[in-house]
Parts: structure tokens; sequence; C-alpha cells
């Protein structure tokens, strides 16, 4: 494998504000890359300046051997967005936003009505063909993005945050989409605020908060290394920690209390489990542990605003 993108030192500012703060990263070619991060991580003004939307402040920024600058046209024809926001025609069917996209690409229209049919199957939105937008769910809208996305058939295919919003069949829907993608040899970079969703699909990740990457790993492997297998939280009274720390003590398990809950992050929970059930504590949950737990130990479990 080889790198096809690579950041060194990239920053973006929106005049005083510090939008990426410095971030380096390596996206090998054919993986699926995912940049995890709340609200206002710096995830979008990232992919921007990937997809040669939006000017680098500073830093380096290489897409497939070519500086990604503001509207480098050869880039572009390589990328495929998905954006965050939904940037359809309201006034045009499914079918006629996909013909005007191709446009863009100066693809021949004998071509672009065959790529479209075989684009409206892949996303399931054949039927839908002849609606206008308005009449389409959020998540045909969020097909739709992706059959555009994928018009120009681009070897880089880059997702602001595809699924959010979206109910668990549609999240499905394009979660299995978006691996046929990988599979077929394009490489996938994908925003996500959901922690599930970057588990499901990605191959390494970055964790960003505020502008900056706080880990970089393999998803499995960075459950492993920062908290365990297992995870069991305990909702009792602060000034019973004490004491039952020192009865489950032996367990070799970290701890932390957060709000009303006392955490315990286990490599092996077996044997913890076992004494739970025996002291037979209420407001117990005992489950394997996620990013989830990852991102919150790293940014702290209370809320900061
Ligand atoms: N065009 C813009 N002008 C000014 N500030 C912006 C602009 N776009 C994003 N920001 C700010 O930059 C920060 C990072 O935003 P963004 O990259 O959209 O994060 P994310 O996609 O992770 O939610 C936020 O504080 C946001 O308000
Ligand atoms: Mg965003």
């Amino acid at each position: 494998m080889s790198a096809i993108i690579t950041a060194k030192n990239l920053f973006k500012k929106y005049g005083d504000l510090t939008a990426v703060d410095g971030i380096s990263f390596e996206i090998q070619e054919g993986e699926c890359f995912g940049f995890l991060g709340p609200n206002g991580a710096g995830k979008t003004s990232t992919i921007k300046m990937i997809h040669c939307v939006s000017p680098v402040t500073a830093g380096t920024l290489t897409v497939d051997g070519l500086p990604a600058h503001i509207d480098n046209r050869i880039l572009k024809k390589k990328t495929g967005v998905i954006p965050q926001e939904i940037t359809l025609d309201i006034d045009l069917t499914v079918r006629e936003n996909l013909m005007v996209f191709s446009r863009f690409f100066d693809i021949p229209k004998r071509v672009a009505r065959e790529r479209i049919d075989g684009l409206l199957k892949f996303v399931e939105l054949e039927a839908k063909r002849d609606s206008k937008i308005d009449q389409l769910s959020t998540g045909m809208k969020r097909r739709l993005l992706i059959a555009r996305a994928l018009l120009n058939e681009p070897r880089i295919i880059i997702a602001d945050e595809p699924t959010t919003g979206l109910d668990p069949q549609a999240r499905h829907l394009i979660w299995q989409r978006l691996r046929q993608l990988k599979s077929q040899g394009a490489t996938l970079i994908l925003t996500t605020q959901y922690m599930e969703e970057a588990q499901q699909l990605c191959d390494r990740i970055v964790i960003m908060y505020q502008g900056k990457i706080l880990k970089e790993g393999v998803p499995s492997r960075l459950i492993e290394e920062e908290i365990g297998r297992e995870v069991a939280e305990i909702r009792i009274a602060a000034d019973q920690d004490e004491a039952l720390i020192a009865r489950l003590g032996g367990f070799s398990c970290g701890h932390e209390r957060a709000g009303d809950t006392l955490f315990f992050y286990c490599r092996d929970g077996q044997n913890l489990w076992r004494k739970l059930i025996e002291l037979d504590l209420p407001n117990t949950v005992h489950r394997p542990a996620t990013l989830e737990d990852v991102f919150l130990k790293l940014t702290g479990r209370s809320l900061i605003e």
C-alpha cells in the first residue's frame, strides 16, 4: 500500500478561528479512513481542503501526488464528494439532478445516461428517477448524493457525515453501499460523529477534537489499548465508590467516576462480572468496550461547552 493523501502540519483558519490546528496524517490507497469527532472538531474543514474547495491556510497537503490547492481541476475529477449538507436542486427530478452534475465533468450525454441508470440501481432509487427532490425521504436524498458523487467514477470517495439524522434502516443501507465501493477498490474517506459508524466501516481512524488529532489507529486496537475489552457501568451513590472498589479489587480493572456512574474498564471482565453478580448490585450494565469509551476517555466524560 502507498499513501494517496498526505497531510503535514495542516492548518485551516477562518479569521481568528483555528478550525484545523496543525494535523498530520496519511491515507493509504484502498483503505477506509475515518475522521471521527463531535460537531466543530474540524472534520468538514479538513475534507474541504482535500477536495480543493477550501484553501489550505498553512502546511502541506498532497492528493495523489499533487498539491491540493483551491480549484485543482485535475484532483476534483479524481474525487467524489458526498457533502454533509443536502445540496440538490429542488426544482429538478432525481435524474435531472444527476444529468446536470454530469455536465460539470464533461461526460458525454449518452455515457451519462447509462451511468445514471446504473447508479440509480446501485443506490436503489430507480423507482424515484422522475420524482422531484421534495418527494424523497432524507435517506433517499443521501443515497442520491452518493450516486451523484460517483458520476465521475472517482478513485477517492469522500463522505462527510453520510448518515447523520438517518433512521437505522437507512443508515445500514448506506453502510452497505459504502462497503461495496471500498471492496471495488476505491479509497474511502469518511467523517462521522458516530463511533459505531467508524467502528463498522473504517480500517483506520483519527479522533479529532478542537482542530487537533488526539489519537490515530485501527478502531479495535485503539479500544483494546485505551480501554480494554469490557466495561461495567454501576450506578451507585459516589460515597460507596471506595468500598466497592476495595471489594472488587484484584481484577486489574481501571475505574472512573462520572456523574451518577462508576465505570470499570477491564481487559478481562469475566471475573469482575461474576463478582458483580455475586454482589447482586442493581443498576449495573456490563458491555463490550467501544470507541465511544475511547473518545470519552480522551476528552473527558463531562460536557465542555
Ligand atoms: N466558513 C466558515 N467560516 C467561519 N468559521 C467556520 C467556517 N466553517 C467552519 N467554521 C468553524 O470551524 C470550526 C470547525 O468546523 P467544521 O470543520 O465544520 O467542523 P465539523 O465538520 O467537525 O463539525 C467550527 O468552530 C466552525 O464553526
Ligand atoms: Mg462537518
